[in-house]
């Protein structure tokens, strides 16, 4: 394993390795790595010569300044983890400053509407933030392809519509979500979550799993309502939004259309820890 903290080496080093013809895999990350952030290295080790993963709590994503602060670093533990179970791979862990020069500042982009429906309607210029670090990302590591967790369903589809805007030619993955035992999604802010809630937030998982059930029945709008109702008087879990999608789109169910494919999303507050969920509803 080697670890870059500057852009300039590691865009050496990309160099060299492009000039013999090897491809490139990048993972990025935010750090506080876990079962699901493996799951996307080694997706890319599968397809890749040379892997990359990016580690940087990224602040121009954040619209919320304790959530940047109290966000999980532990980058010893991070490389540890990525050495003891993979190894060849290429860390690249930057400063704020060496990653946007003295103006730490989001672009901001058009992505036709997928940035300003739920995840964009709750967090005011987050994925302009994620687009800036992305495409900043993209120029300097110029990976054939990038690896992205379907947890952050929307941010996949954004990472999407960001390369057939910029025509940057980088091939995005998209890889399944990996849960606990419980169900609960795999997530960074998890370890935020006191080991009861932690249980509790299964909760949100066997809802997605019985809003696929309905949805093969009953109506988007019966469906929202049910959701609200199981939410509404629960102890430890507020819930922020529930959507069900057009997965391409992003845009609200109005009726389901045949040949359409459908997601349900969820965003929940366990105390002030900001859990996010979704699932396919046709397969
Ligand atoms: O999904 C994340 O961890 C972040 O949003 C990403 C893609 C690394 C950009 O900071």
């Amino acid at each position: 394993m080697q670890i870059f903290r500057e852009k300039d080496p590691l865009i050496q080093a990309i160099q060299k390795i492009k000039s013999e013809g090897k491809s490139v895999g990048l993972v990025p990350t935010m750090g506080a790595l876990h079962e699901g952030h493996l799951s996307l290295v080694s997706n890319a080790l599968q397809d890749s010569d040379q892997v990359v993963v990016s580690i940087f709590v990224n602040p121009t994503q954040f619209n919320n300044q304790e959530d940047l602060e109290k966000y999980p670093r532990n980058l010893e533990k991070d490389l540890e983890l990525l050495q003891s179970e993979l190894n060849d791979i290429w860390v690249f862990a930057p400063t704020a400053q060496d990653l946007y020069g003295n103006k730490i500042l989001s672009e901001n982009f058009d992505f036709e509407g997928l940035e300003s429906v739920m995840e964009g309607k709750y967090r005011n210029g987050h994925f302009d933030g994620v687009g800036t670090v992305v495409k900043r990302l993209f120029e300097i590591i110029t990976p054939d392809k990038a690896y992205f967790g379907e947890k952050d369903f929307q941010q996949l589809q954004i990472v999407r519509k960001l390369t057939e805007k910029t025509g940057l030619p980088v091939e995005i993955v998209g890889c399944p979500i990996l849960r606990e035992e419980s169900g609960l999604a795999r997530s960074s802010r998890n370890e935020r979550l006191s080991s009861q809630n932690r249980q509790k937030a299964a909760f949100i998982y066997e809802t997605l799993q019985d809003v696929k059930t309905l949805f093969g029945t009953k109506s988007a709008e019966y469906i929202h309502e049910w959701v609200n109702d199981r939410f509404k008087d629960h102890p430890t879990l507020e819930l922020e939004y529930f959507e069900i999608a057009d997965s391409s789109t992003l845009k609200k169910i109005e009726k389901k259309e045949k040949g359409n494919n459908y997601r349900a999303f969820i965003a929940v507050y366990a105390e002030e820890i900001r859990l996010i969920d979704n699932i396919a509803l046709d397969n």
